[in-house]
């Protein structure tokens, strides 16, 4: 049997390179495997936990998709769709909340870090955004989600509420597993190498864009913030510019961050943000002029986005019945 990959990204602000490196190129190597039937998704319901200008999250979504496309995620091969496209979500996200407790939603790191961030918008969407991530894992009977370290904590409880509700009513859910790229699975910022690099981080070169022109990641490389002395050396914690710029470099040439520094290790720190630049250049230059055909074709991102929700609605429906069934509640008649 086949197995299901499930993932799913925001299409808020820009793609970033931590987006790519963390998650999609991810995506599109669990693709090449024939065991696995993967799904992916964009999260557009989960960006309005956060106000957004209506023209930009429909131009980002629109980007988002034509970016997943040039990225290499085959619409024939996986199934692509946009998550406000499948009412299934919002449907099994309330079910979900009746076996899900406030207590654990208030632990959540990303709520907590959220509602400081927008303290004027603390909205209920912004506590339950997990409870629509475990409707939106648990409605496709994944087996593994691909994801970065920053939303490992939305799969565990994702897990929990699964197997409460298996506990309760039998084999419901499949129980789903994070699984992380080795190199890269956290990203940090290039101007505060201690924090995650974040689409919605408004300093200014702290961001790598994957549509950002050469120039600009040269510039933005060049500005990186590294550490006082000049050892080139993996060590995440006193040396975190460093260790980013390395583990970057890693990803991007796609080789192991050790073998990555012994390589570097006589370099000077300028020569290392020059080398990794180029790396990335290198690395994203083929998605761009796919990029700019596809987005100059909304007719075919629709067509490819109509697609995959009908596909998805076809897995989902049926499970979503199942756990309807097991709740006791009266089925509607198909005739
Ligand atoms: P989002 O849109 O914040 O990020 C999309 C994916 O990119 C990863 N990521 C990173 N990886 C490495 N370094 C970074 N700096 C970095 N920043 C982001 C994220 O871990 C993620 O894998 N809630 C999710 C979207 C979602 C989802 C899902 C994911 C909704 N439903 C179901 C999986 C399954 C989110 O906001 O991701």
């Amino acid at each position: 049997m086949s197995k299901i990959i499930y993932s799913g990204i925001q299409p808020s602000g820009v793609m970033t390179l931590g987006n790519y490196i963390g998650a999609v190129k991810n995506w599109r190597l669990m693709q090449d495997d024939p065991d696995h039937r993967c799904i992916y998704m964009l999260a557009d319901l989960h960006t309005i936990t956060v106000r957004q200008n209506p023209q930009d999250l429909h131009d980002n979504a629109m980007r988002f998709m034509a970016l997943c496309l040039a990225m290499g995620i085959d619409k024939d091969r996986s199934i692509l769709y946009m998550q406000s496209h499948v009412h299934e979500h919002c449907e099994l996200a309330w079910l979900l909340n009746c076996y899900t407790y406030v207590g654990e939603m208030n632990r959540m790191t990303q709520f907590k870090d959220k509602s400081a961030k927008h303290a004027d918008n603390i909205n209920m969407g912004l506590m339950d955004y997990p409870v629509l991530m475990a409707a939106d894992i648990l409605l496709f009977g994944t087996h593994c989600v691909p994801v970065g370290i920053d939303q490992v904590q939305h799969v565990e409880i994702a897990r929990d509420i699964a197997t409460r509700v298996n506990n309760l009513y039998g084999d419901v859910f499949v129980v789903p597993e994070g699984v992380m790229t080795k190199v890269g699975a956290k990203i940090m910022s290039l101007q505060d190498p201690t924090s995650k690099m974040s689409k919605s981080d408004p300093t200014p070169n702290a961001v790598v864009s994957v549509l950002d022109t050469p120039e600009t990641i040269v510039k933005k490389f060049k500005k990186a913030v590294t550490d006082s002395d000049t050892q080139i050396a993996y060590d995440p914690i006193s040396k975190p510019g460093v260790s980013n710029l390395l583990t970057i470099l890693a990803a991007a040439t796609d080789r192991s961050v050790e073998a990555t520094a012994a390589d570097c290790r006589h370099m000077r720190y300028g020569d290392l943000k020059l080398a990794t630049a180029d790396a990335v250049i290198e690395m994203l230059r083929p998605f761009r002029e796919r990029y700019d055909r596809l987005i100059a074709d909304p007719a075919y991102l629709h067509e490819v986005a109509a697609f995959g929700a009908g596909r998805a609605r076809e897995i989902a429906a049926p499970i979503l019945r199942r756990f309807k069934q097991a709740i006791g509640f009266v089925l509607p008649r198909a005739d």
